[in-house]
């Protein structure tokens, strides 16, 4: 039998093509290896978002041709026409993630080719148990000037609402316990029914899961969806909103059609309704002539805001994207120190908010285990993480808790990026 090693970059749009991918692989009679010298084949899933990602793939090219120079190498992911080019002469295929037919050719799979459409038709093999992801949509259609992903993913296909909802029974009935919807901009999912409907659809499947979605565009995010995840228990206090920047002349040269009055009241209003809600987002900075008075306003919602989490990024100009005409006019050094002033807010609002937490008793599922720890979530999305000694040290032995099952844990410890406890009663 041969044998694929798998190398995920980027974000979870990137392990949900993956996931794809696996699935096709093992039909096909390939068998996942950890290791790339045992390797037939290697697949990297590529983002190129910033040009740091692409040069990471370029790293480790290098690094599997030196390990394993036999191995055959594909890459797919999130790609640009440049960046397919360039990549191209160093391995054996490359293509777009949503043009996988060119993986049946190479790997001489017979049968029905897959076009592009056809992406979100093939099943994963699921990688991330208790949690699964799952697109209910792919590409962009909204063209943030610096942003590739409508040209690496193309236009917005959103996938038929009953295939979603069986997709997500069938997990449910195999214990998953987190169920994550994912789309570039969920909210403009079309289909039947819109997308707080689907979500109201699917908070209502019977079963013990948390329901979730990532990613919402402040344009689109409706009070109907802020009030279905307020009311629906299933839905958890978890919300994903890129802001990008703090400044409306920012906010416009990015394309974002929207300004930051219209972004902290719809901050404003989900925290009303929403019992402790979780909100992250993310940020670029160092935008073509982003001025410091601009950067600042950015810094001041930051503040503003308090942030649970913040995915904080230097400007990357991008091939075939309109900033990329702009003068990528902010130096390195001023990128840096910016991005340092936001990392530092955050640090501040988001260890504040966690230190909250200390001394109370809260549910956590557990994911992982890993170096004699256990690793969860509590139900707004927060990292816990479980003190095996901890469960040794109590008088009555615990039993040490399954992955997929939801225990309580008394928090002691809060740093900026999650908690720390212990198995209670
Ligand atoms: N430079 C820096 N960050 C970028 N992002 C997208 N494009 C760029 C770019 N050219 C960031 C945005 C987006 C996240 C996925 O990546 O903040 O929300
Ligand atoms: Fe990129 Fe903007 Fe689409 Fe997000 S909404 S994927 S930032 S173009």
């Amino acid at each position: 039998m041969k044998k694929y090693h798998l190398i995920v970059f980027g974000c979870q749009m990137n392990i949900s093509d993956s996931e794809r991918l696996a699935n096709i692989l093992e039909k096909n009679k390939y068998q996942s290896t950890n290791e790339i010298k045992k390797a037939d084949l290697v697949c990297l899933i590529a983002c190129s978002v910033r040009q740091m990602a692409i040069n990471r793939i370029y790293g480790a090219i290098k690094n599997i041709k030196k390990e394993n120079p036999k191995t055959k190498i594909i890459v797919t992911g999130c790609l640009t026409k440049k960046d397919k080019k360039l990549i191209q002469e160093k391995v054996n295929l490359v293509f777009s993630i949503n043009k996988i037919s060119n993986l049946a050719n190479l790997l001489k799979i017979k049968g029905k080719k897959l076009v592009t459409g056809d992406y979100l038709k093939i099943k994963p093999k699921y990688s991330t148990f208790p949690l699964a992801y799952i697109p209910i949509m792919t590409g962009c259609n909204n063209f943030c000037t610096y942003c590739v992903v409508p040209y690496t993913r193309q236009k917005e296909i959103s996938r038929p609402s009953h295939e979603i909802i069986k997709e997500t029974k069938d997990l449910i009935k195999k214990g998953y316990k987190i169920i994550v919807l994912l789309g570039q901009n969920v909210n403009s999912y079309k289909s039947n029914i819109s997308f707080p409907e689907l979500l109201n659809k699917i908070s209502k499947l019977p079963g013990n899961f948390w329901l979730t979605f990532i990613t919402s565009h402040p344009k689109d995010l409706s009070t109907t969806l802020i009030n279905i995840m307020a009311q629906k228990n299933k839905v958890i206090p978890y919300l994903h909103l890129p802001v990008q920047s703090g400044d409306n002349k920012i906010l416009r040269k990015m394309n974002r059609h929207y300004t930051i009055n219209h972004y902290k009241k719809i901050i404003e209003q989900a925290r009303k309704k929403i019992k402790n809600l979780n909100i992250s987002t993310d940020i670029i900075v160092g935008f073509p002539n982003e001025t410091k008075k601009e950067f600042n306003n950015t810094a001041k919602l930051m503040r503003w805001v308090k942030y649970d989490m913040a995915y904080v990024a230097k400007y990357s100009p991008r091939p075939g994207t309109v900033a990329e005409k702009l003068n990528d006019n902010v130096s390195a050094q001023e990128k840096n120190k910016r991005w340092r002033a936001l990392t530092k807010i955050l640090e501040k609002t988001a260890l504040k908010k966690n230190k909250k937490y200390i001394g109370k008793k809260i549910d956590v599922l557990i994911e992982n285990k890993k170096n004699n720890h256990l690793f969860g979530q509590t139900r707004n999305f927060k990292n816990v993480k479980i003190i095996y000694d901890s469960i040794k040290s109590t008088r009555q032995p615990i039993k040490i808790p399954r992955i997929g099952e939801t225990i309580k844990i008394k928090i002691t410890k809060a740093i900026s990026w999650g908690l720390e406890g212990f198995i209670t009663k």
